[in-house]
C-alpha cells in the first residue's frame, strides 16, 4: 500500500509558530525529511516525540539540481514503502521553498499528498521586528523578491511601497546601489533582520546609503530578511517605547 506525503510549512523558527495542522501531520508521520531553516527547537521537539528524522537541507549557496532530485526520489521511495512522510520546510512550503516542485513530482508519480501552509517569514519576521508591511500613510503595497539573483529584473520598477527581500544578505550592496540607481532615495529606511522570531533575533537599521557598511561589521550567520521602505521607521518608533516587541506568551 502506498503511503502519503505531507508537504508542511514549519514557520520561521519559533516552535510556537508551528500550526496545529502541522503538528497533527507530524504526530502521524513515520518519518520527517527536514530542511536547514526548520528551527532547532522544532527539531528537538521532534526528537523527543521519537520521530525518525532525515536531514535533506541544502547550504544557502547551493543550487537545486541533483540534490533536489535525490530528495524527490527519497520521498517517492518512502511513500512506496507505505510510510507517512512529512516533508518539513521553513516558513511556507510554497514561498521560495520548492514545495511546488515537490508537489509536481509527487503528482506525476501518483503519490497521494497534501500541502499544509506555514507562517511565512515574509510577514512574521518583519512583525517580530516591529515593522508593519503596510501602513495607511506610508505604504499601500508590498513587493517580495529573492535577493539571490536577477536583482536587475525587479529593481527597475520599484519606486514606492514596501519591498521584502529574502536571501539578499550577500548581495546587499548591489541591491542598494541598484535601487538608488532605479530612483529610490539613498535615505530610504532599510532593516536587516537576522534569526527573525527567534530568541537570538537581531535587527539592524540603516538607509540604502549606509546599511551595507553597517552589517559588514557584524557577523551575520543566521537567515536574514530585508525590509525597504518608510514603514521601517515605524519599528524604530515602536521599539523606542516597547523594545521587546516579540511576544513571549
Ligand atoms: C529559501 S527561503 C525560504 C522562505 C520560506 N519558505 C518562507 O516562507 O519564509 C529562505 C530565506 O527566508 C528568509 N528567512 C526565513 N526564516 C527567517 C528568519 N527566521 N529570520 C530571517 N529571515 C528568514 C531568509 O531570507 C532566508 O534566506
Amino acid at each position: 500500500m502506498v503511503g502519503k506525503v505531507y508537504i508542511v510549512g514549519a514557520g520561521p523558527g519559533d516552535p510556537d509558530l508551528l500550526t496545529l495542522k502541522a503538528l497533527r501531520a507530524i504526530e502521524k508521520a513515520d518519518v520527517v525529511l527536514y530542511d536547514r531553516l526548520v528551527g532547532d527547537e522544532i527539531i528537538e521537539m521532534l526528537k523527543r516525540m521519537g520521530k525518525e528524522l532525515i536531514y535533506v537541507g541544502k547550504n544557502s549557496d547551493e543550487r537545486g539540481g541533483r540534490r533536489q532530485e535525490e530528495i524527490n526520489e527519497l520521498m517517492l521511495k518512502l511513500a512506496k514503502e507505505g510510510k507517512i512522510v512529512v516533508r518539513l520546510k521553513g516558513g511556507d512550503p510554497f514561498v521560495f521553498g520548492r514545495g511546488g516542485v515537490e508537489a509536481e513530482y509527487l503528482a506525476e508519480h501518483g503519490i497521494p499528498f497534501e500541502v499544509i501552509p506555514g507562517v511565512s517569514s515574509i510577514n512574521s519576521v518583519p512583525a517580530s521586528a516591529g515593522i508593519p508591511l503596510t501602513h495607511p500613510s506610508l505604504s499601500s503595497s508590498i513587493l517580495v523578491v529573492t535577493g539571490k539573483d536577477g536583482v536587475e529584473r525587479w529593481c527597475e520598477s520599484i519606486l514606492n511601497g514596501t519591498l521584502v527581500i529574502l536571501m539578499g544578505r550577500n548581495n546587499i550592496k548591489e541591491i542598494c546601489n541598484r535601487l538608488i540607481k532605479a530612483g529610490r532615495s539613498p535615505n530610504t529606511p532599510i532593516a536587516v533582520i537576522e534569526n527573525g522570531t527567534l530568541k537570538n533575533q537581531r535587527v539592524f537599521f540603516g538607509t540604502l546609503k549606509n546599511i551595507a557598511d553597517i552589517i559588514e561589521k557584524e557577523d551575520l550567520k543566521g537567515p536574514t530578511l530585508i525590509v525597504v521602505g518608510d514603514v521601517v521607521n515605524v519599528a524604530k518608533k515602536i521599539n523606542s517605547v516597547n523594545p521587546k516587541i516579540v511576544s513571549s506568551l
